[in-house]
């Protein structure tokens, strides 16, 4: 049995300590926004945020995340950043078949809530780990470069 924090909510489950977050998430808590891509750290778009770090939650085993706070895309538009985030993604239109894009957004607001002001290097070097087949690169970026312009 482990607690898990997640979304603010304490959940208790009946799993193993190896159980990855990814499978506690969707499979036992039931919130499906984060995807399973690759199961290697190799897609991103399996990303959370653990304790505010963009997190591969694939390989992440459920036993690092106690005492921790788990934040997935179902809540991250209550964030400052996120909010800001997610209105710029609509603002550009970013999503295409839309799989990867939970896990684009918490790479990209965890950028942000580190480096509110991400030059072309920050931008490249938070987001390189997140594959979208779809190829919606560019408009990932320029939604990056205006949600942190928004900010006040
Ligand atoms: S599913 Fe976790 S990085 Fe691909
Ligand atoms: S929008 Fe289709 S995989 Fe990225």
């Amino acid at each position: 049995m482990i607690t898990l924090n997640v979304n603010g909510k304490e959940h208790a489950l009946d799993v193993t300590d190896d159980t990855p977050i990814l499978w506690a998430l969707r499979d036992v808590i039931g919130l499906t926004g984060t995807k399973f891509g690759c199961g290697k750290a190799l897609c991103g778009a399996c990303t959370i945020h653990l304790d505010g770090q963009a997190t591969r939650s694939c390989i992440t085993p459920v036993s690092l995340a106690s005492g921790k706070k788990i934040t997935t895309i179902e809540s991250i538009g209550e964030t400052e950043v996120g909010k800001r985030i997610q209105e710029a993604w609509l603002a550009l239109d970013v999503v295409q078949c839309g799989y990867c894009q939970s896990g684009q957004i918490m790479s990209a607001s965890a950028l942000l809530a580190q480096t509110p002001n991400p030059s072309d290097e920050d931008i490249d070097n938070a987001m390189s780990g997140n594959i979208c087949r779809c190829g919606t690169y560019p408009r990932i970026k320029a939604a990056i470069k205006n949600a942190a312009k928004v900010k006040a």
